[in-house]
């Protein structure tokens, strides 16, 4: 476990290089599998669940590399069909190999991923839209095992814009016969980065983006080579540090589009912001306004991974801000911690009232989830005196390439201590 020390009250100041996505990652790595040959992809971060997720592909038979932010899987010859456990329990997100290894293989025995911090996360949108393939599906004592004889391209409504749904199908639709529509698909930007790189291996999908996605199924792949998009949930937190501390930063390799949600947000509170191609520059002035209105959307709507990193700034801008949590049901963790610093915070069910104050103070604070963690950090910065954030599991350094060296980098006082 770790634990963060920040002394606060520092301005941040300086320029900051955004990494690769990691939600982005994820299903490119599943994805991975699918060529039975070599996919070179680069701008990976160096992120605790991409490890996680390495090791599996690594555990089921995958040769892996990775050099710097770059890596190299050959997914060749026959790979074990069964998931360890132990990751999937780690990473709910391992979930997403389903789709991949048994688009491949016609089989996959994975264990059920459960619940998590944020709440029950079922996986019902994904088993429903594989068993409308063809997928014959066992749920039994906390497994599940998925087999066909024969995949076949169908259309697929979700009854919710998943992320993780929409990115199984597509995962197992690209080996389909025929043609797999998917409605209502998520239309996040990690979705079209996904149909990038499949389409680079040999996939024939078209539609990521909208909420209708078509995939036209083949089994002709072959190797790959790829840039993973940057990380829009990580510039949304380093814009938000920003906005916080009442500094100004220039964030570079990002993509402005990804962002719009988040930027009409931060310059309804009062921070200007110059947008360039591949840059943006955010300029926050001594105390912000406090923004109506916070709902969480499905893209493009305003990003429930940034939620909670803008509860801490609303927590100290002038006047009241109400959010309403729509897409996870248990997501307000962060604000017990962020009463303990002072804040006023009054929570009903999906709604949380924020009543802004001049100035937090540091406190005692525990990281219960990954985007919650980094919102303490946030509110840590901003603070009068010294916080300390226990770090644990080590939720921050799932989603956060080099936090601290890069705030400390920004003028930061925070140290890293391993406990
Ligand atoms: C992904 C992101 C996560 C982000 C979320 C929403 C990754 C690795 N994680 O998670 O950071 O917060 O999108 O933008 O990309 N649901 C069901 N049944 C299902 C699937 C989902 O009811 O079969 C519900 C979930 O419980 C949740 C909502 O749908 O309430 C959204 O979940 P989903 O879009 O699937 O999120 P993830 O893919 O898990």
């Amino acid at each position: 476990m770790s634990k963060f020390i920040i002394n606060g009250g520092k301005k941040l100041e300086g320029e900051v290089k955004v990494e690769g996505s990691k939600n982005a990652v994820l299903p490119i790595l599943a994805a991975s599998l699918i060529n039975g040959g070599e996919s070179i992809i680069h701008n990976i971060p160096r992120l605790k669940d991409v490890s996680i997720l390495t090791n599996v592909l690594e555990n089921i038979g995958c040769k892996v590399l990775f050099n710097g932010n770059t890596m190299v899987v050959n997914s060749k010859g026959e790979l074990n069909t069964n998931i360890p456990e132990r990751p999937v329990k780690e990473m709910r997100s391992s979930i997403i190999l389903m789709g991949a290894v048994l688009g491949r293989f016609k089989h996959v025995r994975i264990s059920y991923p459960g619940g998590c911090e944020i709440g029950p996360r079922p996986i019902d949108l994904h088993l429903k839209g594989l068993r409308k393939l063809g997928v014959n599906i066992i749920e039994s004592h906390g497994y599940i095992v998925c087999q066909y004889d024969k995949l076949i391209g169908k259309e697929i409504h979700l009854d919710y814009p998943s992320v993780g749904a929409t990115e199984n199908i597509m995962l197992a639709a690209v080996s389909a016969e025929g043609t797999t529509i998917i409605q209502n698909a998520a239309r996040e930007p990690e979705i079209i980065d996904l149909q990038n790189f499949l389409n680079k291996t040999g996939a024939k999908i078209t539609g990521a983006g909208s909420s209708t996605i078509k995939i036209l199924g083949t089994n002709r792949f072959h190797n790959a080579e790829h840039t993973v998009i940057p990380d829009r949930i990580v510039a949304g937190t380093y814009l938000t540090a920003a906005a916080i501390t009442g500094g100004k930063l220039v964030l570079q390799d990002i993509i402005v589009e990804h962002l719009k949600p988040l930027i009409s947000k931060l310059i309804e509170s009062g921070c200007k912001i110059e947008k360039y191609d591949k840059t943006i520059i955010i300029k926050s002035p001594k105390r912000l306004n406090a923004v109506e209105m916070i709902r969480t959307l499905p893209y493009p709507g305003f990003p429930t991974d940034m939620q909670a990193q803008f509860m801490s700034l609303m927590s100290i801008a002038k006047g009241t801000s109400v959010f309403v949590e729509t897409v996870f049901e248990n997501r307000y963790k962060h604000a017990e911690e962020l009463v303990k610093m002072g804040a006023k915070i009054k929570l009903d069910g999906r709604t949380a009232v924020v009543r802004g104050i001049r100035k937090l103070t540091g406190a005692q604070l525990t990281a219960k989830d990954l985007r919650g963690g980094a919102a303490l950090v946030l509110a840590a910065l901003a603070a009068e005196g010294v916080s300390y954030i226990d770090n644990n599991d080590n939720h921050i350094e799932r989603g956060y390439e080099d936090f601290d060296i890069k705030l400390k980098g920004l003028g930061a006082d925070i140290i890293k201590v391993i406990v």
